[in-house]
């Protein structure tokens, strides 16, 4: 079908890629096309990047979610506990299946495999255990290996989905916080997880040292495993609680804190390594009346160290729950 395009030289692409991808505008039913010279990138409106605009015809990705449902062998009075979406980490999909659907599992996990050409494993997922934030999960269909390498904008990460956290739903978060990082910053990244918002910062900015702490061991042996693999520099590991390993980093002009159930606990020493009006990216799960209420409670924790709190900016990242949603904030303290 035809759309308007971006037309990026090869070189300049990726950069150009993620600023159209966080503001959303970039079509993701079409397949970016390129040819020896250029990368041609589908969006839905003008927006002046610095390169010509075109239209031109792109091919359409199938919406394969349709598929995978008429795929599965059961009872049609059962259909409706049919799960409605999947996350796919690299060739691993991850479904919830509801109590009703259990005894189709495999065949669910089967219509999976056939209907998505990129998946070889499906694992249900019995939810979010331990303070390390893992899945439960079950092979229910394809290989055995939870272990898989995720490519989210042009990087690569590598991780085991039963013994580490990585969520493909932050994807476009990580761009919007990679995006306000300026030249030469110091970032802490104190939930760092297998490193997805610190090598995408390393790899896509300048700062002066981004810190990635976790203590999980195999989440570190991970994150290091994934520096190596997207040959990232001016980052280094540090597994350990956040808590202590943050005091002994001096001074940082940015820290993330994505541990949304308890990152609260963890603010005063996050506001302690930030120098004045350095941002702190926290996220909580939480349902949208009880923000107010938490921003107050930022705003206290900010005056008993001695600061103030001036928040920049709120966003419904994704739906948790029917009533809870992950929101995240920027903030500044002064
Ligand atoms: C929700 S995950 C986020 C991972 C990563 N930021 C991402 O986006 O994929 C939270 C991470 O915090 C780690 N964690 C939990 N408690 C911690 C603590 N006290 N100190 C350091 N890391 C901790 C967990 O092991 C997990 O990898």
């Amino acid at each position: 079908m035809k759309s308007l395009c971006v037309v990026v030289p090869k070189k300049k692409a990726e950069p150009i890629r993620l600023r159209l991808a966080s503001k959303g505008i970039l079509r993701r039913g079409l397949q970016i096309r390129a040819d020896a010279k250029n990368v041609y990138l589908p969006v839905s409106q003008r927006l002046d990047v610095g390169y010509p605009i075109e239209t031109r015809d792109f091919e359409e990705i199938e919406d394969q979610i349709k598929d995978f449902r008429v795929l599965v062998d059961m009872p049609d009075e059962l259909r409706r506990y049919l799960p409605s979406s999947f996350d796919v980490l690299g060739s691993i999909a991850i479904v919830k299946i509801a109590d009703e659907a259990l005894p189709f599992a495999g065949e669910i996990g089967q219509a999976i495999i056939g209907a998505q050409k990129s998946v070889r494993t499906v694992c249900m997922d019995a939810g979010v255990v331990d303070e390390f934030r893992t899945r439960r999960v079950k092979v229910v269909a394809g290989d055995k290996s939870t272990e898989t390498t995720h490519r989210e904008y042009g990087l690569m990460f590598k991780l085991d989905v039963a013994k580490v956290f990585f969520s493909p739903r932050l994807a476009t978060e990580r761009v919007i916080v990679a995006e306000q990082v300026a030249a030469g910053e110091v970032v802490i990244d104190m939930f760092a997880g297998v490193g997805p918002f610190s090598i995408l910062i390393a790899k896509t900015r300048t700062p002066k040292m981004v810190y990635a702490i976790d203590s999980n061991p195999d989440a570190v042996r991970y994150l290091e495993e994934n520096i190596k693999l997207n040959k990232a520099s001016g980052l280094r590991s540090v597994h350990g609680d956040a808590r202590e390993e943050i005091a002994k980093l001096g001074q940082a002009d940015r820290i993330i804190m994505n541990l949304p159930h308890s990152a609260y606990d963890f603010l005063p020493e996050a506001i302690r390594a930030l120098r004045p009006g350095g941002v702190i990216h926290f996220y909580e799960i939480m349902e949208e009346p009880d923000i107010e209420k938490r921003i107050d409670d930022m705003r206290s924790v900010a005056v008993r160290e001695g600061r103030a709190i001036k928040p920049l900016a709120r966003r419904k990242v994704k739906s948790y729950s029917p009533s809870l949603n992950f929101y995240g904030f920027d903030l500044s303290f002064l």
